[in-house]
This record gives C-alpha cells, sequence and structure tokens, in this order.
C-alpha cells in the first residue's frame, strides 16, 4: 500500500471559514474547500487572508504562510495554528464568513509503515497538526499506531485533544510525562523497535528522533519546515542539504523526506 500526493488545482481558489474551534494556546481553522483534492497526511497548503494581509495602504502585502493540513473531511479542511507572528496572528483573527486565499494541497506526505511494523507518531507542539490526519488515515487503513506529544506547558497541552488518545509530555511536568517527549520515543522502541517513526516539530526534536531512530535502525519519516516563499518549487527560499551531498526543495520533495536521507534534521531553522 502507497498514499499518492494529491496535485493542487492550478493557482490559488478564494474559500470561506466555516468554523474556528479553540483549543488552549492553538486556535482551528475550518475552510469549506469543496472544489480541492484530498490531501495525503503529511501535505500542506499556502494560506493567506483576502482581507488585510499586510501592513497597511503603504506597505507590502505578506507572503501567503504554509499550513500543514490538520485533518481533511469532504468538502472541509482544517488547519491548526499557533499565534507566532502577523501572517498566523491574522490568519487567527479570522472569523466564520471570512475568505481567504488557499493553494494546495502541496508536496509530498506520509507513506504507510511497511507490512508488519506498528506506527509511532511522535509530535511536538504545532507539529501535531500532520500527525492527526495521518492518525485518521492510519485507523481507516486498519494499522496500529501510538502517538507520543510534547508541548511546553498546559495551555499548549490542550492541543493533545486533537488527536485520538496520545501519551503527552511537558516541559513544566504540568500534565503528562514530566520532560521530553524523545523520551517517550525512546521508551517504546525500547519495549518495541518493529516500528515506523513519523514526526513533526521543531528541528531539535526532529533531529533527536532522527538521531533516537538511527541509533536503532528504526525507519523514520520526518515532516521538515524551511521557510517558504511560494511553496510549489519556483523561488529556492527552501532548500536543506542531504546526506549525499545535494539539496533539496523542502516544498516539492518534501515536507516529508525519509530520515536515512539526513545527516541531521537541524537544516531548517526555528520552524514548529
Ligand atoms: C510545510 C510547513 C508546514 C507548516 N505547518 C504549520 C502549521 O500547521 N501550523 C502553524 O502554526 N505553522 C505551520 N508552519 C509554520 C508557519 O508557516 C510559519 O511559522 C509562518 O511563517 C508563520 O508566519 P507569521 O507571519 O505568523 O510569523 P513569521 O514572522 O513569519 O515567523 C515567526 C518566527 O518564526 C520563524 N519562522 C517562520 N517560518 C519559519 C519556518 N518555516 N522555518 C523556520 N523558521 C520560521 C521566523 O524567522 C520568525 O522568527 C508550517 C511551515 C511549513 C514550511
Ligand atoms: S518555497 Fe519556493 S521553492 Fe520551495
Amino acid at each position: 500500500m502507497t498514499w499518492t500526493a494529491a496535485s493542487a488545482p492550478l493557482g490559488r481558489r478564494r474559500i470561506t471559514v466555516s468554523d474556528r474551534r479553540t483549543y488552549g494556546a492553538y486556535g482551528v481553522l475550518v475552510l469549506a474547500d469543496t472544489n480541492g483534492p484530498d490531501p495525503q497526511p503529511g501535505q500542506f497548503y499556502m494560506l493567506a487572508a483576502v482581507e488585510r494581509w499586510g501592513g497597511g495602504a503603504d506597505e507590502r502585502p505578506f507572503l501567503p504562510r504554509a499550513l500543514s493540513v490538520l485533518r481533511a473531511e469532504p468538502g472541509r479542511a482544517h488547519f491548526m495554528l499557533e499565534d507566532v507572528g502577523p501572517g498566523t496572528d491574522r490568519l487567527l483573527e479570522l472569523a466564520v464568513g471570512d475568505d481567504v486565499w488557499l493553494l494546495g494541497p502541496l508536496g509530498q506526505g506520509f507513506q504507510p509503515p511497511e507490512e508488519g511494523r506498528r506506527a509511532i507518531l511522535c509530535g511536538g507542539g504545532v507539529g501535531t497538526a500532520p500527525l492527526a490526519i495521518l492518525e485518521d488515515a492510519l485507523r481507516a487503513a486498519g494499522t496500529a499506531s501510538v502517538a507520543l506529544l510534547g508541548f511546553r506547558d498546559a495551555p499548549h497541552a490542550q492541543g493533545a485533544a486533537l488527536l485520538g488518545d496520545p501519551r503527552v509530555a511537558t516541559d513544566d511536568g504540568s500534565v503528562g510525562h514530566h520532560g521530553r517527549v524523545t523520551e517517550l520515543l525512546s521508551a517504546e522502541l525500547d519495549a518495541d523497535p518493529h516500528a515506523v517513526v513519523y514526526s513533526c516539530g521543531p528541528p531539535p526534536m526532529l533531529e533527536a528522533v532522527r538521531a533516537i531512530c538511527e541509533a536503532r535502525g528504526v525507519p523514520a519519516q520526518l515532516a521538515l519546515e524551511s521557510g517558504m516563499a511560494c511553496g510549489f518549487g519556483a523561488c529556492y527560499g527552501c532548500v536543506v542539504p542531504t546526506r549525499d551531498g545535494s539539496y533539496i526543495r523542502v516544498c516539492v520533495d518534501g515536507p516529508v523526506v525519509d530520515a536515512d536521507r539526513l545527516d541531521t534534521a537541524l537544516v531548517a531553522g526555528a520552524g514548529h
């Protein structure tokens, strides 16, 4: 079994916010994307608000912002956001009935585990987003999965409600395991290494996941982040180096890459 990346229709489409929800420190936007193809888990979209997408009359508009698809249902696409700057701040201001420009789904997503291996989903912060749609797809395929999520504190840990029954770690110990989510991952792989690890989160967490999996010979698929301007391969703003000495564009060759293609996952700056 393989999952195929969906191709975005040419051009951005104007669609409407049909619902919005709050999970502690995170907001979720539900968009009425009736004409878009079904995304592969791990694909992303470029979003921009139609109104007030930029500082003011004398300032240039913002670039669209890349967002992983959190969940897809017929005619609707969900996105999870953390307010980290002007773009996410404006998107989180949007109300039901407001319009956004949407381009996607874009990039290459996750692939299902090889026969017999179980799936371990390991996320940090807003990197939870692509793991929710992945969990939905694995459940639909009848594949067992375990989810491990790390957050900085209790308001952020409310994002864990977006997955089925995850185990949670928090930096401050306010919810679940007091420590790093990668400690939960090591314990899980020590108990049973016959698994595939799927991960998305801040680069230091992704790098720890990569190193843990490499040391144990466990395959891992990492959803990378990189600064993105276009999202479809034209600007080369998102290139990262690979182990074989070449470069990939995260927007078209990723964002999901096999961990064994990388010497390090500390390739993309800050990120999620
Ligand atoms: C494939 C992909 C999927 C993403 N999915 C989500 C998601 O589901 N939810 C979500 O909230 N965010 C997601 N992001 C991150 C989001 O696109 C950026 O944080 C975005 O720039 C935020 O815009 P802003 O104007 O709010 O903040 P900015 O002012 O653009 O950024 C705030 C800070 O984050 C840094 N930064 C911004 N983007 C990146 C990046 N891509 N890599 C490294 N550092 C960065 C900036 O340097 C700055 O310090 C994703 C990014 C990518 C590439
Ligand atoms: S964002 Fe433009 S090439 Fe990747």
